[in-house]
Parts: structure tokens; sequence; C-alpha cells
């Protein structure tokens, strides 16, 4: 069985709110890392929730592009589909439209997958990367402060599909995962590398989520069907951050504020 982890539900009332609520916790997150250890090792997924985050925290009259130390953020990805840098569902151009064009970030400190390549390449390419970034030795796994997911309405995060055998990868770092539902390959970390993470925060956005909030965080634990289930942290503890509408199904009172589920 899974081990069990604490979920601090953070809702927020509205799309608005939960933009500068992710904001916020990016920017504490990097603050109490740099403080700690001079660096803060962030990895980012792609899709559409985090756009608006990303817009956010490079918006000039926000307090955010001054106040984070740019310079000591090591950024990363969660996943990447298999395209070149500049194709519309590339991960990387997401955040390089909304952010890293307007934002401080010197560009060693932008660690891209290279979706471009062929996707076996580019995982062992990342895996390197990240031995390397962390300087990793033997058999040890990156610790990153702070990662932050999506949830898929078919119950995947980062490029983990059900019945992928991405699900089943144990000791790599990075893998290529066909995901036949799309027709195509992903390179993304694996699951046993995100629950190393310091912090692991799901930012998850909008009703057409809520159902499958419920089954992931309060419903069976059946990872094949539902791999988000797979994120059961080391530390103990997983943070979701939501709207009103994708919290709307979880179990008790309509959380809005700070909610703590236990999740066995
Ligand atoms: C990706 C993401 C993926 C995403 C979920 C949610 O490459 O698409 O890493 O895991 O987080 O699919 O996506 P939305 O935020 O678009 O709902």
């Amino acid at each position: 069985m899974p081990r069990p982890v604490s979920i601090i539900a953070k809702v927020a009332a509205n799309a608005e709110e939960i933009t500068k609520l992710a904001a916020e916790t990016f920017a504490q997150s990097i603050a109490e890392a740099v403080s700690a250890r001079g660096v803060a090792r962030v990895a980012i997924s792609g899709g559409s929730t985090p756009r608006t985050v990303f817009e956010l925290l490079a918006n000039p009259a926000e307090p955010y592009l001054k106040q984070i130390p740019w310079d000591k953020l090591q950024l990363f990805w969660v996943d990447e589909r298999c395209v070149p840098p500049t194709h519309e569902e590339s991960n990387y151009r997401m955040t390089k439209a909304a952010m890293l064009d307007q934002i401080p970030l010197p560009a060693e400190n932008i660690h891209r997958m290279e979706g471009e390549l062929d996707p076996e390449e580019a995982a062992s390419r990342y895996e390197a990367e990240l031995r390397n970034a962390f300087r990793l030795e033997g058999a040890q796994t990156p610790t990153f402060d702070l990662i932050i997911l999506g949830l898929g309405p078919d119950g995947h995060t980062a490029s983990l599909f059900p019945h992928t055998e991405g699900l089943h990868e144990m000791s790599r770092l990075v893998i290529a995962n066909h995901v036949v539902q799309k027709e195509t390959w992903r390179v993304t970390l694996t699951w046993p590398v995100i629950n190393q993470g310091r912090e692991v925060a799901f930012l998850i956005e909008g009703e057409e989520k809520a159902e499958m909030v419920r089954t992931v965080f309060a419903g069976s634990y059946n990872p094949e069907e539902w791999p988000a289930q797979l994120i059961r942290p080391a530390s103990g503890k997983l943070t979701l951050l939501l709207d009103s509408a994708s919290a709307a199904q979880l179990p008790g009172p309509p959380p809005v504020g700070e909610t703590t589920l236990e999740l066995q």
C-alpha cells in the first residue's frame, strides 16, 4: 500500500485568486530554498493551467518580478511533449512566451527537456542534466525544492498516463513514455523522483476537474487508472492548490481557505 500523506488543500475562491495563490507558493518556496541552501531548484509542468501563473510572476506591475531572486533559481520541467521548442504543443514554448522572455533568469539556469530529439535520447540527456545539476552520485535521486504538477481529466499527472509503461519505472529519473491515448511520446520525470520533492503541489482549476479531484484524492487507490495517485511525497505532505470549482466534490464542507485531509 502507498505511504499515507497529509493533504493540505488550499482553496481559492476563483481563477484569479488561485493564480495569485500559486504565484505566492512559487515565490515563497524559492525564498525558503535560497535562504536555506543558496539556490532554488523548481520543476514546473505544462498544459494550460500554469500559464496565468507564469504571466503573473513575470508581470512588472506585480511584486514577484522584483521580489524573486531569479539568478538563484534553477528551472526544470516535469515533462515535455516530443516536439521542437517552437511547436505550439511545447511546454517550453508556453513557458517562454508567458514568463521566460520577461524575467532575468540566466539562460544557463533554464534546463529544457529537448523535445526535438528522439524521445529516448531526450530522456537520457535530461537524466544526465539532472545528475550534473544536482551533483548526484550513484543511485541518488534529485530533491527538487518545489514541483508543480497538473491533473489531467483522465487522472494523469506529468506525462504519466493511465495504463502506460511509465507507471512502472522505479529506477530511472527520466523516461520516454509512449502515450497510446494520444498516439505520441512524452519525456517525463518518473513518479519516484517526483515523490522526493521537498514540496509537491498540484495546481488544479475548473469545474471540469472536480470529479477527478475527488476520485484521485478521496477515492479508492487505483494508480493504473488514476496515475496522479502515485504522487505520495516522501515528506508525508502533499499540497493541493485548488479553486472552489475544482474543490467542489471533495468530502466535507466546501473548503475555502486551508483544509487538511488525511490520505490513507
Ligand atoms: C502536460 C502537463 C500535464 C498537465 C495536465 C493538466 O505536459 O500537459 O505536464 O501533466 O499538467 O495535463 O493540464 P491542464 O493544466 O492543461 O489542465
